[in-house]
Parts: structure tokens; sequence; C-alpha cells
């Protein structure tokens, strides 16, 4: 080839292309991103959900534990008889945080600064120096609960819903594990929820193939605060037969047959700030399948590993992602119900001037 003929074909590759038909022109969509506002967390509120706060183990007699939650702040203690309590963090004197150096007296909360104490309902009992108490000095009280070995609250004056048992079996006949994953997650929950109505990402990122993929709109049972679903399947060739769902925005549920053995797992969410999550998976194995102590903690690894390896598969997705509603197709369909569902969600921020 002689350097003459390189030179022409260079310059045809810049001729300017031949301009499209009429017909062309009339087909082609316009250049726009067609999205639909996702519904933000924090803007109107944050989901009247329940959040995991901590272990049930982190929280001992006597201890004032400090979490993040909301965009604010909590402490989260025991009373005497052992029930778990939720307020807000922060003093209504001059909002000294309650975790830094407060204390429980006689089952009331005791600030650290000029000990100004709280009782059970969050009111201001006292102001240590014998003042008299000024009217509205009190912290919020949340509804709280304790399950799965985690402590729990509610954002609202008072829960919408409580949290069920969720697996067949009663906890008594379960050994039920938390964890916490270390991973900082910078979406809202819901939108690590939105994976499991996303049954095409199921596919595509956890390798579940199933039959029951095209009839979604069968198969999946709305309720008021969530849905639920059962699908038999094929995972990387490890057969799978399992319920799935949501309740609220903050839990993920799954149970059934996995490789011949009964399994449950969680994933569930707290939101320490807007756009971040922290995840709490749980796994739970029936005690008939792990008589030893031995076989317990290896079968409860065992799942555990699944199930953080299934978040892994998500993470790397969710860690870049500028989640948007866009343009949805057939497949999708669950997952549109899923949008106005969280849009319809109700939201609140009750506790919004005492967090801060
Ligand atoms: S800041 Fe709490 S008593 Fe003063
Ligand atoms: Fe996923």
């Amino acid at each position: 080839m002689t350097g003459h003929a390189n030179v022409e074909q260079e310059a045809a590759s810049y001729l300017p292309l031949p301009s499209k038909s009429d017909s062309a022109e009339k087909t082609r969509k316009p250049r726009k991103r067609l999205t639909v506002e996702v519904a933000e967390e924090g803007v109107n509120g944050y989901a009247q959900s329940w959040y995991p706060l901590c272990f049930s183990s982190e929280v001992k007699a006597g201890d004032i534990k400090g979490v993040d939650f909301l965009n604010g702040r909590v402490i989260v203690f025991r009373a005497k008889d052992g029930n778990p309590r939720v307020m807000s963090a922060y003093c209504s004197h001059l909002g000294a945080d309650l975790a830094a150096g407060g204390e429980l007296i006689d089952d009331k909360v005791r600030c650290p600064f000029h000990y100004w104490e709280y009782d059970a309902n969050g009111q201001c009992s006292s102001t240590g120096i014998g003042d008299p108490v000024p009217p509205g000095a009190c912290l919020f009280k949340f509804p709280v609960c304790e399950k799965f070995g985690l402590i729990w609250a509610f954002n609202g004056e008072e829960a919408l819903w409580e949290i069920p048992q969720i697996f067949p079996y009663s906890h008594d006949q379960l050994w039920i594990m938390p964890d916490i994953d270390p991973f900082d997650w910078p979406v809202d929950p819901w939108v690590l929820s939105a994976n499991t109505p996303d049954w095409n990402h199921l596919r595509v990122v956890h390798g579940l193939e199933s039959p029951d993929f095209h009839r979604v709109d069968d198969i999946i049972k709305w309720h008021k605060y969530g849905f639920h679903y059962h699908i038999d399947g094929v995972v990387r060739g490890v057969p799978i037969s399992y319920d799935r769902g949501i309740l609220g925005t903050t839990i993920f549920y799954m149970y059934g047959i996995y490789n011949g053995k009964w399994f449950g797992a969680l994933s569930v969410f707290n939101q320490p700030k807007k756009g971040h999550t922290i995840h709490y998976p749980v796994v739970a194995i029936l005690r008939s399948d792990a008589p030893t102590e031995a076989e317990r903690d290896s079968k409860l690894k065992d799942i555990l590993t699944v199930a953080t390896n299934m978040a892994n598969e998500d993470k790397g997705i969710m860690q870049a992602i500028r989640y948007r509603r866009g343009t949805l197709t057939k497949v999708d369909s669950a997952l549109a119900k899923f949008f106005d569902y969280v849009r319809n969600y109700p939201r609140s921020n009750p506790a919004e001037d005492f967090l801060r």
C-alpha cells in the first residue's frame, strides 16, 4: 500500500456522514433522558419503617449507647426490667450528647453536663440544681422492639405495623445469628430493597434461573406494608425453593430450601443519614439440623457466607449507581410497582427537632 492511498483513506474517514432520510428523521426520538424522580429519603421525612440500630448484645444493663439515626442521633439503653428504650440523644437543656457520659440512675437518664434527668417517657423530671423543669423539656421517645438479636426503632410517634415472626418456625426452633456489614452503602435503604422486585438483576447479578421470571405479576402478593412471593429455581447450579419479601422499606427476608436444607436470611437496614444505609445481615437455621454447637456455628457461617456473597455481588453497582427510574421494560413490572409503593409509603420525621 502506498502512502498516497493511506492519506486518501484517512481523508475518507473524515467525510461528513450521509444525511438521514426524512422518514429516519421522523422516527428518531428526542435525545432526552426519560426519568421520573425517585423518592429520595429526607425530603418529606423518612419512611415510617422499623430500623435496626444495634445488636441486642451491645446494650447491657446500665449501658447507654449512641447510634446515628435519620440524620441525627439516638441513645439505646435498657430499663431495669431489661426492655430496650430508644430516645433522642441530645439533652434539651444545652444539647449534651447523653451517650457521652450520661448515666442511668434508677431507670432515669442523667445528663453528664448539669444532671438533668429524663424519665421512662423521655420527660425531664428534674434539673439537678433544683430549678423547676421548663415546659417542653423532654427527649423524643421512639417505639422500640427487640427481635432477631437486634434492637429496632420505628420512625414515628407510634408504630404503624409490628415486625412479624417472618420465618415459618417459632424462634425457639431456630438458631438465629445477626451480623453487621462494615460497608457504608451510599444509597437510601429502599434502593437496596428495590433489588428484591428487580427480577432481571436476580438473574444477571445473582445467577438465579427460574421459569417463574415470566409470571412476576401472578406471583407477587402485595400488602399494605410490603410484598411476598415464592419462587423455585437454581442458583449457579444449586436448587433453591424459597419465599422472599419486603416489609416496610427496610426489611428484606428470604427463607426456604437451599441445597436440600432449610435456611432463613434477612437483610435489614438502618439509615444513619440521608443517602446512606448500614446493612445488618441475619441468618437462621433449624436447631434440629445442627444438634451440636460446632455444627450450629459452621452451618450459620455457611449461610452467612452465601448471604454476604450475594450482597457483595450488588456492592460495586450500588456503590457507583445514580439510581433513577428510567425507561423500563415488561420484566420490570414488579419494580415499577415498587417505585409507586415507595412513593406512596408513609413518611414522617416527628423526631427531627430532637435529633439534630
Ligand atoms: S446540657 Fe444536659 S443538663 Fe445541661
Ligand atoms: Fe441484589
